[in-house]
């Protein structure tokens, strides 16, 4: 009896761990919409679908060839990706998978200016980083 209340304790705090983990990629979510709106009073809130749809289009790079985000983060962002450029792998994207994503505003920052400068050849709008970030939240299982 007194193992199981302590399992179960033990279980609260574990999910209320996860929630908190996530709650800066959330933020971040919530930071995003409201640039995104005041720079166009149109965009109502973040799409899930255009966020994945977004992080699978390829886009021809400066160097002539195409990629897409997912070709270093894998079509599944809960995945271990590989850099196409340097062979190494890079850690999930998903911040559900990989409680260290989105916890640093000015990485998020420096590593979306970078990638998206190095694929679209600008920098994101603030609504493709909503959408990017609200479609990121939903994928939680690697694929095996
Ligand atoms: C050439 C390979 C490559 C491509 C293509 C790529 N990335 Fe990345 N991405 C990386 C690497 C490497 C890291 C940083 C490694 C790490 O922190 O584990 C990273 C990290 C990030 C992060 C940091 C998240 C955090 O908080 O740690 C964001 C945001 C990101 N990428 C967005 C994008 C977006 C958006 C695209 C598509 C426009 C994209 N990436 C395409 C290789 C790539």
């Amino acid at each position: 009896m007194k193992i199981k209340t302590i399992i179960a304790v033990f279980g609260v705090l574990f999910s209320v761990n996860a929630l908190a983990d996530v709650t800066n990629a959330e933020k971040l979510v919530y930071k995003y919409t409201n640039i995104a709106q005041s720079v166009n009073p149109s965009f109502k809130a973040p799409s899930i679908t255009d966020g994945k749809i977004f992080f699978n289009r390829k886009f021809q790079t400066a160097s002539g060839r195409e990629a897409a985000c997912a070709s270093c983060h894998t079509n599944n962002p809960a995945n271990v990706g590989k850099n196409i450029v340097t062979n190494k792998e890079i850690p999930p994207l998903a911040p559900r998978v990989n409680t260290k994503r989105f916890t640093d505003i000015d990485k998020v920052e420096e590593e979306f200016t970078k990638h998206c400068n190095d694929i679209l050849g600008a920098d994101c709008a603030p609504a493709e980083k909503a959408n990017f970030i609200a479609y990121l939240l939903t994928e939680t299982k690697p694929t095996k």
